[in-house]
């Protein structure tokens, strides 16, 4: 099946000095979704922004807003999130003990709902969710920061995972250490929906921006580099 391959930014590569020009940038650079990894310094060993912060850069695009909660625990904090603009919450497999309920509440607040895959975790803790899911995000780096390096562990996880959505309407997305290099590959496996933080952002020049998310695109498509 040929799916629509969906570009989705990392703003945790974005000048945070300038946030909501960087936004409007990669609105305007050609993102299909606006990626917003949220941490705690809990779940994750690094803190990044919250909802209100959300809330603010809401303002200057009207793409989707696909949130990514890197926090522990989550359900207290659903609703903000929803209020503050997400359309998909995505919420971690490991960060608490009652998936299932996390995922109908995300629906249940009129959004759509993601599950999180680290890199250890196996792709078998989503098998009794399916139905509740419109996102599967298969992490390829462990969470936590931008620019680390891709972990080819991962792809047999993408592929399963592919194997398991079957022909319900899931997206599977993947994040981390994402470039033109290995785009083709995890489309290959099964991906369709690409994460990009230091790929799209490198450089913090919005003149490259447009160039990042084409190559990247290109790439999946082709499997060869552009030049
Ligand atoms: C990592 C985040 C990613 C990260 C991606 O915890 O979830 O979204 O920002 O950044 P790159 O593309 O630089 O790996
Ligand atoms: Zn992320």
């Amino acid at each position: 099946m040929t799916r629509e391959i969906i570009i989705a930014p990392s703003i945790l590569a974005a000048d945070f000095a300038r946030l909501g020009d960087e936004v409007a940038a990669i609105d305007r650079a050609g993102a299909d979704w606006i990626h917003c990894d949220v941490m705690d310094g809990h779940f994750v060993p690094n803190i990044s922004f919250g909802a209100d912060v959300i809330k603010a850069i809401r303002l200057v695009t009207k793409k989707i807003f696909d949130v990514h909660l890197m926090i522990a625990p989550t359900d207290p904090y659903l609703e903000a999130f929803a209020e503050a603009g997400a359309d998909v919450i995505t919420v971690h497999a490991e960060a608490g003990p009652h998936l299932d309920r996390s995922l109908q509440a995300i629906r249940a607040l009129g959004r759509k709902a993601g599950v999180s895959l680290c890199p250890a975790t196996p792709e078998s803790v989503i098998e009794y969710v399916l139905d509740r899911l419109d996102l599967v995000l298969v992490m390829t780096v462990n969470p936590g920061f931008g620019g680390q390096a891709f972990l080819t562990s991962q792809i047999p996880k993408i592929r399963r995972v592919r194997a398991m959505i079957g022909d319900r309407p899931i997206r599977l997305q993947v994040d981390g250490g994402i470039t033109r290099q290995n785009a083709a590959a995890v489309v290959e496996a099964g991906a369709d929906t690409l994460v990009a933080g230091s790929a799209v952002f490198g450089g913090n020049t919005a003149a490259e921006y447009a160039n990042n998310i084409a190559g990247l695109r290109l790439a999946t498509k082709t499997g060869r580099l552009p030049s």
